[in-house]
């Protein structure tokens, strides 16, 4: 059976970080399945299909031209033949994607398409639904979380790092609603797995997260 470790958790509570250092640290494949709703919202968008429109939403997802290209320890994603990594984590997409991904037929046709990333000699996915739904049986789930003041700081660095104006109480504000409608919508609404294990990364530095992870990894093997 192929290892896989699903990480899931709130909105900027770390785990893309954490997973891609992890999987670079193990040598296994990473999924990002919140690239892959991401890139279903923008496809849709370039192809005016209306966020709504569930049969048309799905025939897209099943045929989804999206590649993730490894390039100098880096992960492009690449929609048709145009790399469209940094586009996708504008908020304006991440809106998009959190449309698409209300509706259990869209989910249900990328399910394939995620577990296929599970191949030798492992996989590290991340989401919001790994470890309750596409990885299932995964033999460790890790759920990501961090204080919403604590989640809210990080991002904040992040935006003027790449020169963007943010309010430190407007992103704590947007947190807790994105939380809210994440935890409460009837389909695949993020909640710790049964058997996860439960990280708070408040008081932790993203080094001790992946040791912790890997720790409990090697455990199992
Ligand atoms: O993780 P990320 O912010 O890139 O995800 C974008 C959106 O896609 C999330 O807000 C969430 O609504 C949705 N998503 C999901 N299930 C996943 C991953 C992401 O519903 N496994």
């Amino acid at each position: 059976m192929i290892p896989i470790i699903a990480i899931d958790g709130p909105v900027s509570s770390g785990k893309g970080t954490v997973a891609r250092r992890v999987a670079s640290a193990l040598g296994w494949h990473l999924l990002d399945s919140g690239a892959l709703y991401r890139v279903l919202g923008l496809h849709a968008q370039h192809q005016g299909v209306a966020l709504d429109n569930k049969l048309e939403l799905v025939d897209l997802a099943e045929s989804l031209p999206v590649r993730f290209v490894e390039r100098g320890g880096d992960t492009r994603v690449v929609l048709e033949e145009t790399d469209v990594s940094e586009e996708i984590r504008q908020e304006s997409v991440g809106e998009l994607a959190s449309q698409v991904a209300v509706l259990q037929p869209v989910r249900d046709a990328l399910f394939a398409r995620q577990r296929a990333f599970a191949q030798a000699p492992g996989l590290v996915a991340d989401g919001r639904d790994m470890g309750t739904v596409v990885f299932r049986d995964a033999p460790l789930k890790i759920y990501l979380t961090a204080s919403a003041e604590e989640r809210a700081r990080r991002r904040y660095n992040q935006l003027k790092e790449k020169g963007f104006d943010a309010t430190l109480s407007a992103l704590v504000e947007d947190i807790r609603t994105r939380d809210e409608r994440d935890m409460k919508r009837s389909v695949a609404p993020l909640k710790p797995a049964e058997d996860a294990l439960e990280l708070d990364s408040t008081d932790l530095t993203v080094d001790q997260v992946v040791a912790r992870i890997l720790d409990e990894a090697a455990a199992r093997s």
